[in-house]
């Protein structure tokens, strides 16, 4: 019954962020070779889709996302040639590839720069944002870049700001002269034609800006914190006229079969609701909310209800609990709710997408201050620990040696490696209870359940604070309860109205089996039951 559904619907996304995932040459970055190395272990985690964070040619200003070319592979992650041979293996083996695409800047070596940078009367001048200082030298207006400091940065040489709102290496592409978007969508042709699956769009929402520039107004909430918190971001993102530049993206990608367009997209409901467009923008505009929300049963409740009855007819949901830009789940909320955490992620209806090494229980790693790397924390040493994205970036955990099997032993990896002897791959392989074979085991009734992958979901009512409930039903097929314990308390629950009583599919702690009597369900702390009902 699942067969008329896409891959990107029915199937589960996992993001590889790919300088940490596996170094095949030794030189402490990951890179592609190193992913087709570890495809098998990939596809026995019962995932679909993988979504690769950027991996073109780069000065890794900012990791990647700084492309100074979009139709090449950045020498430290291989070549076309691996790239091609990735994509063969993944397709062989059912795998979906997904891309990272960078449309609202790039680098300041990219060949557009260069020569917009070169003279006011280039042809590509208007191709980025340019604009003269102030009427006091200063920058154009009050916007600040995300990772510190102006979104302006002065060129000496033709006299002007030019905009970029995170590094100064990122400056901004202008989607309002004509030629812009044409090149980009060359760019998605490009590696649509070579068979790539789909794409993320990195900060979609940025795309087009305020015609004039306009300052923008004072935060009224602003925590005094985080610099760019001090204004409103009305101006510089969520633009109406994006939804034009999507619809034009997103028609390329309808010329080919099943091909996704995953937007970026950090919005309240109400606006995020607008980048499905009428089913002419992204397929997947990301629902954020998890990822930033107390973890708390009842606010959990309500917010996935209240996405539920905002989805548009014929919008598919989904949901994120982690990415390379937050600190990981386990870090979060603590350990002990880890496994409660991705039961709830890959119980919810619709795609489920999921950060690399959380299937293991990875955490942020403490860096060493001579290790921080990424800007927002370099550039803002006293809120480096809220801002900072390298603690979630560290090498993939994969068995106790030395290096974690990420690279070989004594080679220095461009972040330290966790804490490897207590949390890898190989250690909970062999434990038929690890975190690891819990994520698998719920992934593969996932797959298999119809009600599960695609089916329908309804909150219920519980008489415990601390509990989140909700059924997932589809016709002609298993129908189940989830019963997710958000705290450490023990409670004892009454469903009898829905049934009498249940089979346990799964337990969070992949001990507790058997049938259940729902007048009197006695829920662990930290426990998650997917209950199969009658
Ligand atoms: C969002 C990406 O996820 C993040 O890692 C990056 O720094 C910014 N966009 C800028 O491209």
């Amino acid at each position: 019954m699942t067969n008329h559904y896409q891959w990107w619907q029915k199937g589960i996304i996992y993001q590889i962020y790919p300088r940490s995932f596996q170094d095949s040459n030794n030189d402490g970055v990951g890179d592609l070779p190193g992913i087709i190395q570890r495809l098998d272990y990939l596809k026995s985690l019962n995932i679909e889709g993988i979504w690769i964070s950027p991996i073109y040619p780069s000065p890794m200003h900012d990791f990647g996302y700084d492309v100074s070319d979009y139709k090449g592979i950045h020498p430290m992650f291989g070549t076309m040639d691996d790239l091609d041979r990735l994509l063969k293996e993944m397709h062989a083996r059912d795998l979906k590839l997904i891309l990272d695409l960078v449309p609202n800047h790039t680098s300041d070596e990219h060949a557009w720069f260069i020569e917009s940078r070169s003279s006011r009367d280039n042809p590509k001048r208007d191709w980025y944002i340019w604009r003269d200082p102030a009427a006091d030298g200063g920058p154009p207006n009050n916007w600040l870049s995300f990772f510190g400091g102006p979104a302006w940065t002065f060129d000496e040489k033709t006299g002007q700001y030019y905009l970029h709102q995170f590094v100064t290496q990122q400056p901004e592409l202008n989607y309002r002269n004509p030629e812009v978007l044409p090149a980009m969508l060359d760019v998605i042709r490009f590696w649509l034609d070579k068979g790539v699956d789909g794409f993320r769009v990195d900060v979609i929402t940025l795309l087009i800006k305020d015609e004039q520039l306009r300052d923008e107004p004072l935060n009224p909430d602003w925590d005094g914190i985080v610099p760019f918190g001090k204004y409103k971001l009305i101006r510089r993102q969520n633009h109406p006229e994006v939804h034009d530049i999507i619809h034009q993206m997103r028609a390329v990608f309808d010329k080919y079969d099943e091909r996704v367009i995953v937007g970026e997209t950090y919005l309240p409901n109400e606006d995020l609701m607008k980048y499905y467009g009428n089913d002419d923008e992204c397929h997947l505009p990301f629902n954020f909310q998890l990822i930033n929300m107390e973890w708390d049963a009842q606010t959990i409740r309500k917010a996935v209800d209240a996405y539920e009855s905002m989805l548009p007819e014929g919008a598919w949901a989904n949901w994120v609990l982690g990415n390379h830009d937050k600190h990981r789940i386990a870090t979060r909320i603590g350990i002990e709710q880890a496994r409660v955490a991705n039961m709830l992620l890959l119980t919810l209806r619709g795609t489920p997408t999921f950060y690399y090494g959380e299937e293991i229980g990875m955490v942020d790693v403490k860096i060493p201050l001579d290790m921080i790397q990424d800007p927002p924390a370099v550039n803002q040493p006293e809120i480096a620990d809220t801002q900072g994205r390298d603690p979630e970036r560290t090498p993939m955990q994969w068995d106790n040696s030395p290096n974690a099997g990420f690279s070989e032993e004594g080679v220095k990896t461009w972040l330290p490696v966790g804490d490897y002897k207590k949390c890898n791959v190989k250690n909970q392989e062999s434990v038929s209870t690890s975190m690891l074979n819990f994520f698998k085991t719920l992934t593969n009734l996932r797959q298999n359940e119809p009600a599960l992958c695609v089916g329908d979901y309804q909150s219920v009512d519980v008489k415990a604070d601390d509990v989140f409930a909700y059924l997932r039903t589809a016709p002609h097929a298993n129908h189940f309860l989830v019963v997710l314990n958000l705290a450490s308390d023990e409670h004892a629950l009454d469903f009898s109205q829905i049934a009498k009583q249940a089979n346990i599919a799964i337990a969070t702690d992949m001990t507790r089996t058997g049938t259940i009597d729902l007048s009197n369900l006695k829920l662990h702390p930290n426990e998650g039951l997917v209950l199969q009902l009658g």
